[in-house]
């Protein structure tokens, strides 16, 4: 019997880890000199947690959670998302009683049951990063520029900010009135996803693919153009600062986000090397999130980006991010009696932080040589009864091919000078 892996799912093979490598070492750098700390919760979580974040009418909660009743008889789900489980421990563990402000970041793989498609998974990764704790819009944009400088950082070009404000509790209800208005004189032009979205979500059909939503809402009203005071003078003051600070950005009254959590702040940053799942990240602000799931009133935003969608564009941009790992060394044993000495040298060599390969396969000189080779290795060691004998063993160059014959004693410090 042969498995194959669940349909949605990837395996990443050793040289593709490289890549993922290279990518999580950038997020993590931007991350800490953003100064945003790291969180890890757990793979499940209760699932009423997420119908509660999330919102029991998107797409996520109804369609798309890997949930199932353990032995015990609760319901968990499998995250799909990581905001909601953050903030659970956030209220769980009183972080905010530590600092005023917490950042946080994560790097974690997320489960959603959506049709797998180029760039749509079932299990995929998320980077992100949540500031939890004010509602400055400074803080909006130092978290929006924490995301574009990853992108920068990993050199992911021809990226679009879009950036829109939702609005908040207080505008938001009459901004939904006067949407279904416009939508129900317009509503045999919608698709039928819509037409169902219409009386509980009517904010979702503003970011409808479908060309006739797109029809039959070209004029449609949208929620930058009704914020009320607050709401503006924050947008306003956001916009400011993302100038001030040299972030560029589109205003695109049309990103809603398909999560009800949001307020005010809502942005995605998109690829045109994407096709139709062109967001490579999305996020916004979330006011009312933190209280809705038991703590304190807390304004908080945050955002999520996708790992795979970025290495794909990586990839079609040609610009593999790679750390080319390889040994630096590999010792060779010249006969059957060294290649206790050679495992010994190995050891010491590791011991001491030096990356470094030996043949256990039992092959000849030749063959060895020939592996060093063929896996990239900087340097090789040949080690024989000769070298044992005299005390000194030969380090060849892989690349130019020079010859150097080193005191025993000083391998290890030969290696260590040269990182
Ligand atoms: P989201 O827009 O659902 O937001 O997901 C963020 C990013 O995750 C997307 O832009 C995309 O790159 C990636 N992504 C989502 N679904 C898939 C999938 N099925 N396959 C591959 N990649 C996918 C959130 O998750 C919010 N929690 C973001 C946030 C954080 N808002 C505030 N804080």
């Amino acid at each position: 019997m042969k498995f194959r892996s669940i349909k949605g799912t990837k395996d990443v093979l050793p040289a593709e880890s490289e890549r993922w490598q290279a990518v999580e070492n950038g997020i993590r750098t931007v991350m800490h000199v953003f100064n945003y700390r790291e969180i890890r919760t757990p793979v499940f979580e209760e699932t009423a947690l997420f119908a509660r974040g999330i919102g029991e009418l998107s797409d996520i909660v109804t369609k798309e959670m890997y949930s199932f009743e353990d032995r015990g008889g609760t319901s968990v789900t499998l995250k799909p998302e990581m905001t909601a489980s953050v903030i659970r421990a956030y209220v769980q563990h009183n972080l905010g009683e530590l600092q005023p402000l917490t950042k946080l970041y994560y790097i974690a793989p997320m489960f959603r049951q959506e049709r797998p498609q180029a760039g749509r998974l079932r299990e995929f990764h998320q980077f992100g990063a949540e500031a939890i704790g004010g509602s400055q819009p400074a803080i909006d944009a130092e978290l929006i520029a924490l995301s574009v400088e990853v992108f920068r950082k990993l050199g992911v070009e021809n990226f679009e900010l879009r950036l829109n404000s939702v609005g908040c509790e207080k505008c938001r209800p009459a901004f939904k009135e006067r949407l279904k208005t416009f939508l129900k004189k317009t509503l045999p032009g919608l698709s039928e996803e819509s037409q169902r979205r219409l009386e509980q979500n009517p904010l979702r059909i503003l970011d409808s693919k479908d060309p006739r939503d797109l029809e039959a809402t070209k004029n449609a009203p949208l929620t930058i153009d009704h914020l009320c005071g607050e709401c503006q003078t924050h947008f306003d003051a956001l916009r400011m600062t993302l100038d001030v600070i040299g972030v560029s950005y589109l205003v695109d009254g049309r990103v809603v986000r398909g999560l009800d959590y949001y307020t005010r702040t809502a942005f995605e940053i998109i690829s045109k090397e994407l096709g139709s799942q062109d967001a490579l990240a999305g996020g916004g602000r979330y006011d009312l999130l933190v209280e809705e799931l038991g703590g304190e009133q807390t304004p908080a935003v945050g955002f999520a980006a996708g790992i795979e969608r970025l290495l794909m564009v990586l990839e079609k941009q040609e610009k593999p991010a790679g750390l080319g790992i390889h040994p630096r060394v590999f010792i060779a044993a010249a006969d059957d009696q060294s290649r206790h000495r050679a495992l010994q040298q190995a050891s010491e060599l590791r011991r001491n932080g030096i990356p470094c390969e030996l043949d256990l396969l039992d092959r000849s000189l030749k063959a060895q040589m020939r592996e060093a080779d063929r896996q990239h290795a900087e340097y090789a060691v040949v080690v024989g009864e000769r070298e044992v004998r005299e005390n000194t063993f030969v380090v060849k160059n892989m690349k130019n091919g020079e010859e150097t014959r080193i005191p025993i004693s000083a391998i290890t410090t030969f290696f260590l000078n040269r990182t």
